[in-house]
């Protein structure tokens, strides 16, 4: 009978089987997939798994940190943390496209992991974080018209390893159910999906570090607040977003000249159309006084009614 629990062992065994005693690569983002990859190789093969977590600088707050709290202090794992910030922040400098940025970004990403596996030694595996709907996506390519995703592909000839993909016939509630088989947080295996280009695609034009923290920060009260007032669990992704331009306002009676950050909080199936959040107005409201108070450079705060179509969810 399939059940999670036999789901796991099986796999366990299937990768001891097929990878010996040689050694696994695994970029480790900390997004569901790749957590969950992880958490069943350590218990599979344990150090023979080398994770490498590359920080582009455009993670959430803190989100890099649980990473490694996770897997290297709790999991034990053989992980690899590296901080490219300042490498990814000079590459962007002034790259204002949408387009053009997710292929800065993801080019680096790929260049910064390829240096990491290069210094490793004797690596004959590489494990993925692929999932049954990547495969059934990436025969249909609706999902790259609009915008361009990416994950870690594209290494160069002399650096191809054989893949270890565990998770390929799940679903994501069923990688999530393996997730908590597993023993891994439940924020960690619950959490919202967050683009590759991070924070990148939500500090709006050319990143500049002041606005990137603006949104950083707001993120990080909009996700404290949604879980206070439980739409945590309710509400299928919400994130902040600044744009590039200001806005005059008043502060301490003198005329303030700073940038807005928007809110945006949507539910969706399939991430193909959306339907925004009807948050309460008091919610709204705390989120708001709590980033004016609390974020430098920020004087206005806005809600995002728009749909996807017209809209899109996130907004670059
Ligand atoms: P849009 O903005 O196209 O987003 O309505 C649909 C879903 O995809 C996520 N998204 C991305 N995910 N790399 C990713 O891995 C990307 O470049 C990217 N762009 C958008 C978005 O967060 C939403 O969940």
């Amino acid at each position: 009978n399939w059940n999670m629990k036999n789901f796991v062992e099986d796999q366990v065994e299937l990768v001891r089987k097929q990878v010996g005693d040689k050694k696994v690569l695994l970029a480790l983002s900390g997004g569901v997939d790749s957590s969950v990859v992880a958490a069943l190789l350590i218990k599979a093969i344990g150090k023979q798994l080398v994770c490498v977590h590359v920080n582009h600088g455009l993670m959430r707050k803190n989100e890099s940190e649980a990473v490694v709290e996770v897997f290297k202090n709790q999991l034990d794992a053989n992980l690899i943390y590296v901080d490219a910030s300042e490498r990814f922040l000079n590459k962007l400098a002034n790259v204002s496209d949408p387009e053009e940025k997710r292929k800065v970004i993801g080019t680096e990403f790929i260049r910064v992991f390829e240096e990491e596996a290069r210094k490793l030694e004797g690596i004959d595996f590489l494990a993925q974080g692929t999932i049954y709907p990547d495969i059934v996506e990436s025969g249909t390519k609706t999902a790259s018209v609009v915008k361009s995703h990416h994950n870690v592909g594209g290494l160069p000839e002399d650096l191809q390893f054989s893949l270890v993909e565990p998770l390929y016939h799940l679903f994501k509630d069923e990688v999530r159910a393996c997730g908590i088989e597993l023993g891994l947080p439940e924020d960690m295996v619950y959490r919202q999906p967050f683009p590759g280009p991070g924070l990148g695609v939500r500090c709006l034009g050319a990143i500049t570090k002041d606005r990137l923290e603006a949104v950083r920060e707001s993120d990080a009260i909009l996700q404290e607040e949604f879980a206070k007032a439980g739409l945590d669990k309710k509400v299928w992704q919400y994130f902040t977003v600044v744009p590039d331009f200001k806005s005059v306002g008043v502060k301490n009676h003198t005329r303030s000249f700073e940038y807005p950050v928007i809110l945006r909080a949507v539910n969706t199936i399939d991430a193909m159309t959306a339907s925004i959040e009807q948050v309460d107005w008091p919610v709204l409201l705390k989120i708001t006084d709590r980033i004016l108070n609390e974020v430098p450079h920020v004087n206005r705060v806005c809600y995002d009614l728009s749909p996807k179509p017209c809209a899109t969810i996130e907004w670059e």
